[in-house]
């Protein structure tokens, strides 16, 4: 049901009492809140969900009350208004939901042990404690927890223990703070702590399934970020600790609880001597958002929900700006442009896209509007560009501001933009609000005619789409400083071309550094200037001309046949920004393809030509001291080279399989998944399945975890496949948080397609009644889209989910991704013939 008013217009809590008496063995727990506040009027409403109600007193005596689970609430009518102190009592359960007070799971040498964690973010504290549980209602919070406590437990809260007394823990008083922010955990821990120069503890906690220097990389991370947010923000970090807390069962990624950040294991803990450099970049990017927050979010809250966007935009650009300022030469902002740039494109053209900024009263509303590739990687992607046009000075000294006029309060984004506006001078909310008001993005076409460019912008979409007559105010950074910095008009020109392009010696380019929300479409004198000259060119404009085209085929403003034959120019790039928008040009081409037929032939055969020079060169064994491109790029290399069947790839793979046989967790990280997708495809069989799915069960390593389950879901034979369906439900072998990984590998396996397609139609009630309270669940369906691409899949898809069109937190993803699987099927008709001539052509030259 809608809330229509905030229940805390109607009581103003100050300070809470939390004591809590949690029982692992019976999963129960009862609680005693006391809640001190300013009522408003005398019948007032407290936050409760999933919460047995016993008694409620006001001012010590009993008052009356009603259980209302439909507004998640207890209705209380009160003798008087002002200062008034609420005790309630009450009693709950613990549940597997990863939401609220939940356990989670693990073993240490084959014995079954649990951790006790806490996810309140949106609106779980109510399930916890009652409470006004709206990021408004800030208060202090003095918690007391009493657990079945064995020699050697630990137990964690945002602020310092300051006593035990009689089994029960006492905290000390928080600040003023919101309730999605208070968290606690406690379990068998091990920990590593330090501090930075300013005197903050910073510790890293985990279960002790984990070897004790998989904390450490954490633990220098959150120890540098905290250090360069206290000078960049120009404000103290506020706690006398800020503590990292890995658990096993997490639904989100992590959260910033203030002082007391939990995390997913595989974005905190890592072998410092055996991880990927692309993974230790995604770990620290993760560490450094959740610390953004601790400020921004934590400090200074959004007063309502309808500006979650803002937090998280804006600790989505942070972690690049941190990770980048404490180790410059991994250039982070290159995985920006990988990722959160293509995932942003991609999504943001599909009409019937959510805009980054919606309005939003209900909180239940609030987890369905969550498009991660909208609310974070466009939105940081429009922070990114606000940056750009303040530049940095404003901008920091905004927030300063910003932090000192709201710390310990809310604000909304205007808030922030006028502070970002008055340091500045300039209105960038008027500019920003083009862009996150609408939904979707242009593209402008670039014209040469009689000497003159004409700048065109019109809305751009893949599959079909409305034109609503959009228009945006797009900084267009042209490396030709004649053209003016901002195209607020649909139509711009820009007189003597052969004038400019002479004066500049190189080709015209609009949105240079790729941080502006649009594509470009270049006519084609323009574009064959550019690829005459693309070796001049740095590596993000040449991302970009790959990533523009493909954006442009999928949309069918060119064709991929026109596109194919030019990405063998790419091909020998050191770059990897210009491998992963080759590779993943390239792989759109798969689709095309029929498996196993002739044109998939010549497919591969493309494949080997692309990747053949640079697998010579790279090899399979990373080198000592070799280039961060290097080894960032060798995973694209050795895919398309495993794709292509080269011969020599494939016996290498085998050779290193064999060499390792004994300890395959050992191979090097960075191309393990590769040597073990080769073996189980090329070389499987049913004691390699189980060997390698009991090491999967064994051991805590995540990174080596994902890539078994990306080696098994890539099997061919039929009874494995159906063996690893089975293994779905089975929450010992494969974690609900981590299950979408699994069944993505299965359905991407054109031989596992089937089963895995029968499997989620079947079993789509117990997907719900597992992971249906959670922002992941719509994703499952995302992944289905991202896979379909033929008219008989299309017609299952709408005949299984168009019923569920009216399931609230799934009509929007439902809409978009019938319209997303619909033009690739178009797509595929009108052009597979075409494609597979043009890559036939290339393939003989
Ligand atoms: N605050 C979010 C997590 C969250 C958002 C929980 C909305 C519940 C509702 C946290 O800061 C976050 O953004 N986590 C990301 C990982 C991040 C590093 C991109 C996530 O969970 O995906
Ligand atoms: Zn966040």
């Amino acid at each position: 049901m809608a809330e229509l008013t905030h229940f805390y217009e109607k009581f103003q809590p100050a300070h809470y009492n939390i004591y809590l008496d949690i029982n692992r063995e019976t999963k129960q727990f009862s609680g005693k809140t006391t809640i001190t506040g300013d009522a408003k009027t005398t019948a007032i409403s407290i936050h409760q969900k999933f919460l047995n109600i016993e008694t409620v007193q006001a001012d010590g005596k009993d008052v009356p009350f009603t259980t209302d689970d439909a507004n998640e609430a207890i209705q209380i009518t009160l003798s008087k208004t002002g200062e008034t102190t609420l005790t309630i009592t009450y009693q709950a359960k613990l549940t597997d939901t990863m939401m609220g007070i939940y356990p989670s799971y693990y073993e240490v040498d084959g014995v079954k042990k649990q951790i006790i964690g806490t996810q309140f973010e949106t609106t779980a504290a109510r399930q916890a404690f009652p409470s006004v549980d709206e990021p408004e209602a800030k208060a202090t919070f003095d918690l007391a927890i009493k657990f079945d406590e064995h020699p050697g437990e630990t137990i964690i809260s945002n602020m310092p223990e300051v006593r035990t007394e009689n089994g029960v823990h006492y905290f000390d008083t928080t600040m003023r703070m919101s309730t999605y922010l208070i968290a606690f955990g406690f379990g068998e821990l091990q920990s590593k702590t330090t501090t930075t120069k300013s005197g903050v503890k910073v510790g890293v906690f985990a279960t002790k399934a984990h070897k004790a220097d998989e904390l450490d990389f954490a633990l220098d991370i959150a120890k540098r970020s905290i250090e360069f947010y206290e000078d960049f923000y120009q404000t103290k970090y506020p706690l006398p600790h800020s503590w990292q807390l890995a658990l096993p069962d997490f639904s989100a990624g992590a959260m910033e609880n203030w002082g007391l950040v939990t995390y997913r294991e595989a974005y905190l803990l890592l072998d410092p001597k055996n991880t990927s450099f692309e993974m230790k970049q995604l770990v620290a990017t993760v560490i450094a958002h959740e610390l953004a927050h601790q400020w921004f979010g934590d400090l200074v809250t959004m007063k309502w929900w309808d500006d979650l966007w803002l937090n998280e935009s804006f600790a989505n650009m942070m972690e690049y700006v941190a990770v980048d300022a404490i180790e410059p030469d991994w250039h982070v902002w290159e995985m920006f442009q990988t990722s959160d740039v293509s995932a942003a494109l991609q999504r943001d053209a599909t009409d019937g896209v959510q805009s980054v900024h919606v309005d939003v009263e209900d909180p239940a509303e609030i987890d369905s509007l969550f498009d991660a590739a909208i609310v974070y990687a466009k939105g940081a992607r429009m922070l990114v560009m606000a940056r750009a046009l303040v530049g940095d000075d404003a901008l920091r000294k905004g927030l300063e501001n910003y932090f000192a006029a709201h710390k310990f309060h809310n604000a909304t984004g205007d808030d922030l933009w006028s502070a970002l506006g008055e340091a500045s001078g300039m209105d960038v909310g008027a500019i920003m609000k083009t862009w996150l008001d609408q939904p979707g993005y242009p593209v402008v076409t670039a014209k040469l005619a009689d000497g003159q460019v004409t700048l065109t912008q019109n809305q751009f979409f893949i599959g079909d789409g409305q034109d609503a007559g959009r228009k945006w105010s797009i900084p267009l950074n042209s490396n030709y400083a004649e053209v003016p910095e901002l195209m607020t008009d649909k139509t711009i020109t820009v007189a003597d071309y052969d004038k400019l392009r002479a004066a500049h010696g190189t080709p015209f380019l609009l949105n240079v550094g790729n941080n502006s929300h649009f594509i470009v479409q270049y006519d084609q004198t323009l574009m064959k200037d550019i690829l005459q000259n693309v070796d001049q060119l740095g590596a993000i404009s040449q991302l970009q001309i790959l990533q523009d085209l493909r954006l442009l085929a999928d949309g069918k403003k060119t064709s991929y046949a026109t596109f194919a034959p030019l990405l063998p120019r790419f091909a020998n790039s050191h770059g990897n920004v210009v491998n992963a928008a080759l590779y993943r040009a390239a792989n759109k081409l798969k689709q095309f393809v029929t498996p196993k037929s002739a044109e998939e032939k010549q497919l591969k055969a493309f494949f080997n030509q692309l990747s053949s020079q640079q697998l010579a060169r790279l090899g399979w064994t990373p080198k000592a001291g070799e280039a961060n491109d290097d080894q960032l790029m060798r995973p694209y290399i050795l895919s398309a080279a495993l794709y292509a069947e080269n011969a020599a790839a494939i016996k290498d793979a085998h050779q290193l399989f064999t060499d390792n046989a004994d300890n395959l967790g050992g191979l090097s990280a960075d191309i393990r998944v590769f040597v073990l997708r080769n073996e189980v495809k090329n070389f499987g069989s049913a004691e390699l399945f189980d060997n390698l799915l009991n090491a999967y069960r064994q051991t805590a390593d995540a990174s080596y975890k994902a890539d078994i389950s990306a080696a098994l879901t890539s099997t061919t034979d039929p009874q494995l496949i159906a063996k690893l369906v089975e293994k779905f439900e089975d929450a010992d072998t494969i974690k609900p948080q981590d299950l979408r990984a699994w069944f993505r590998g299965v359905l991407a396996n054109d031989d596992g397609q089937q089963a895995a397609w029968d499997w989620i139609r079947n079993d789509w009630q117990w997907l719900e009644d597992t992971v249906g309270g959670d922002m992941e669940f719509a994703t499952y369906i995302t992944v289905i889209a991202s896979v379909f691409k033929t008219s008989t899949r299309l017609a299952e898809f709408k005949a299984f989910f168009e019923p569920k069109l009216p399931t609230p937190g799934l009509t929007r993803e439902i809409k978009m991704d019938i319209s997303v699987i619909e033009s690739r099927v178009n797509l595929i008709n009108e052009e597979k013939d075409a494609v597979n001539a043009a890559i036939a052509k290339a393939v003989q030259k």
